[in-house]
């Protein structure tokens, strides 16, 4: 061990970038980086790119109830009641309509939610006396990092979703990709209800082919896409047509569409929410998998055997400690009105992007609190990242030749415009 730096001992992961330390917080946009060779930068906001960062960080509210000892009290999950747990929960249900006999399911991360919504979608098939198993989503997806949710995935990293080959799911073995169905990219021609309609049709008399779930994200973050607008259109009453549920993933847009779920900005109902990432704005390890009372109905039936029922959990599950978070981080949106001011603060970077950007070969496209900048060549994108991540401290999630740049609710025109500005010069220095 002894000699060794971190970078040589942690298996690289999502943020393995090992010259870097997070050093003080000034405001909810900046931060001061300092580098392992002594020097200090003063940065723009760092864990937006990665949609983590909704309310700003550090925030004082999050941070004054880590000083609440009720928050760290030792606590296992068997039917233990916690009225902070329930306050949250509540809360979520509320905001999909769903707090007449609806159910959430605490996990950890946005991975073990997106588990729990498939293992659920199955459960409730399963109760129907339908053994129903194929989960469809678009190509370009991504729920996360655990082998079902890696098949039911089909990212390729390539920008090519429809033409390139999914890398994560390709070392699974069959039996467990074959579960996994994938229809055409939000880039590919027609709306997602024509994709699911002609995979009906084709496989309409077998057996083999009963489809259980659709399973997508609002946006594709991992994948980076942003759907047309026309793209969602008729895609429910197909899915309720053919009996299908529709678990929607919204570990990434929480918050950022003007709503706390994007789906209900997106004329998406689904039966099946997830949340993560902003839930816990980067404090806490916490998702939740937000259920309708139809499913709870379902799955409650008799001939389901009781052990299925309990397999949703973990023993730690539900720390105080992560309710206590959220919950101040949903009164903070709540009593700031940040939903709708974060909406406002993505068409400000959108128009800054535009503006900026506006003569040069770069397409900007946003939806509700979503910015997706891509470039001309796969190197180009690859450049202009490199540089915002290392110039600017700007993490913008980047798959093929996009990437996400997205924004805390909070925030001045000002960082905007910086944010902006270190696009074209990014892309300058790229193009060069
Ligand atoms: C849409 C979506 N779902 C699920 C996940 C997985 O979440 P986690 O990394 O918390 O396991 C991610 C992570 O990027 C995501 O973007």
């Amino acid at each position: 061990m002894e000699g060794q730096r971190a970078s040589q001992v942690i298996a690289p992961g999502w943020g393995a970038n090992s010259s870097i330390q997070l050093a003080r917080l000034r405001s909810p946009h900046y931060f001061t980086l300092r580098y392992k060779n002594g020097t200090e930068q003063e940065l723009a906001d760092f864990s937006s790119g990665s949609a983590t960062n909704l309310i700003g960080i550090p925030n004082q509210r999050v941070e004054a109830v880590y000083s609440n000892p009720e928050m760290w009290r030792p606590f296992v999950n068997y039917g233990v009641f916690h009225p902070e747990k329930e306050k949250l929960a509540s809360r979520l249900l509320e905001a999909v309509g769903f707090d007449d006999g609806g159910l959430v399911y605490r996990a950890s991360t946005g991975t073990q939610a997106s588990t729990t919504a498939i293992k659920l979608a199955w459960l409730a098939q399963f109760e129907r006396g339908e053994s129903r198993k194929l989960i469809l989503s678009p190509r370009g997806s991504y729920f996360g990092h655990d082998p079902a949710t890696l098949a039911a995935g089909y990212w390729c990293g390539t920008g090519d979703h429809d033409t390139g080959e999914s890398y994560n799911n390709s070392y699974l073995p069959d039996e467990i990709t074959n579960v996994f169905q994938h229809l055409p990219s939000p880039v590919h021609e027609g709306t997602l209800a024509d994709h699911l309609d002609n995979y009906m049709r084709r496989f309409a008399f077998d057996t083999d082919h009963d489809v259980a779930a659709l399973m997508l994200e609002p946006v594709q973050f991992v994948g980076a896409t942003t759907p047309r607008e026309d793209y969602y259109d008729g895609v429910m009453e197909v899915a309720r047509k053919h009996g299908i549920l529709v678990i929607v993933d919204e570990c990434a847009t929480f918050g950022r569409f003007g709503d706390l779920f994007a789906s209900r900005r997106l004329g998406l109902e689904p039966d099946i929410y997830t949340a993560g990432k902003g839930l816990s704005n980067s404090y806490e390890k916490v998702a939740a998998v937000v259920v309708s009372p139809e499913v709870v109905e379902r799955v409650n039936e008799k001939d389901i055997p009781e052990a299925a029922k309990v397999m949703f959990g973990s023993t730690l599950d539900w720390q105080p400690r992560d309710a206590y978070v959220a919950n101040a981080i949903l009164d903070e949106v709540a009593e700031n009105d940040l939903l709708q001011k974060g909406l406002e603060n993505s068409q400000l970077l959108q128009r800054a992007l535009e503006d900026r950007l506006k003569d040069e070969k770069v397409v900007v496209q946003s939806r509700g609190g979503w910015s997706t900048v891509s470039f001309p060549s796969d190197r180009i994108t690859g450049e202009v990242r490199r540089s915002l991540m290392r110039n600017y401290s700007i993490y913008g999630y980047r798959s093929g030749r996009g990437i996400n740049l997205l924004t805390p609710l909070v925030g001045t025109d000002e960082s905007f415009e910086d944010v902006a500005d270190a696009v074209l010069e990014s892309y300058r220095e790229a193009t060069a």
